[in-house]
């Protein structure tokens, strides 16, 4: 995908919180700062839609984080209401197979034909958390290969299934954008400024690192919403990768 947004568009901060209180201190601290939002199952669980609708009236591109994995009927119905929700970008499991991607693919369809005017959300693809190691794949959850082919097996399902992008790890990025085309959408977690703390993260890049793979968004939490001085952690990544 061609992103024609400035790098701080791009830059995903996971407002990963108990409750919206925690979320709106946050988002007083980043006040001005126009990066991307992303509301996951933490969030959204207990602060609802009503805080996604403020995340976008206060002018937010916001990413629902729900990673939908259900029967292809009841992904269709959840896409088609989180598209009418008016986020920008979501994400269902590529696991869930190709007939439950093309559903949501058409739940998303379906709603937009209820708001002319209306940005279609980007429909994104979960490859494999970026803390599954290899041996969690291998061992525990029973895939046999490769983490990597793995990933790559799943974008290109998700591709063939009319996503439009994929999240993945950094490492995964160039293979990704060789298989699917320069057009399909990474967004990439697993982001750790140097020295930052790597917690529960198994596959890691800078910002800078990730972004000069070619990658289109990526999503970063702790570091900044963990950090003593979230502006002052956002603004240092933001130079990082513009200065
Ligand atoms: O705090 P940290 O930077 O590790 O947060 C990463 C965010 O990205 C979390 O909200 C996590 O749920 C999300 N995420 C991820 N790996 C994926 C998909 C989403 O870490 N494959």
């Amino acid at each position: 995908m061609k992103t024609t947004s400035s790098p701080v568009e791009r830059i995903i901060v996971a407002l990963d919180f108990p409750d919206s209180v925690g979320a709106e201190r946050l988002l007083k601290q980043l006040e001005g700062i126009p990066c991307y939002m992303k509301v996951g199952m933490e969030l959204f669980y207990a602060a609802g839609p009503q805080f996604v609708l403020k995340l976008k009236e206060a002018g937010y591109n916001v990413f629902l984080d729900l990673k939908l994995h259900d029967i292809p009927n009841t992904v269709k119905g959840g896409s088609a209401s989180v598209t009418r929700l008016g986020v920008d970008m979501f994400n269902v499991h590529a696991a869930g197979g190709r007939a439950m991607m093309e559903a949501a693919r058409e739940g998303v369809e379906q709603a937009m034909s209820g708001r002319p005017g209306a940005a279609k959300p980007l429909l994104i693809g979960v490859t494999h958390l970026t803390s599954t190691s290899q041996q969690t794949l291998n061992d525990e959850i029973g895939i046999a290969g490769p983490i990597d082919e793995a990933v790559l097996r799943y974008a290109a399902l998700a591709k063939q299934s009319g996503l439009d992008g994929v999240v993945a790890s950094p490492l995964e990025v160039t293979r990704i954008k060789e298989r699917c085309g320069e057009s399909f959408a990474t967004v990439t977690p697993g982001i750790r400024p140097a020295g930052s703390a790597v917690g529960d993260q198994s596959r890691i890049m800078t910002p800078q690192e990730a972004f000069a793979q070619g990658t289109d968004y990526i999503v970063i939490g702790r570091p900044v919403t963990a950090a003593a001085d979230p502006r002052q952690a956002l603004e240092q990544i933001v130079e990082s990768i513009t200065g």
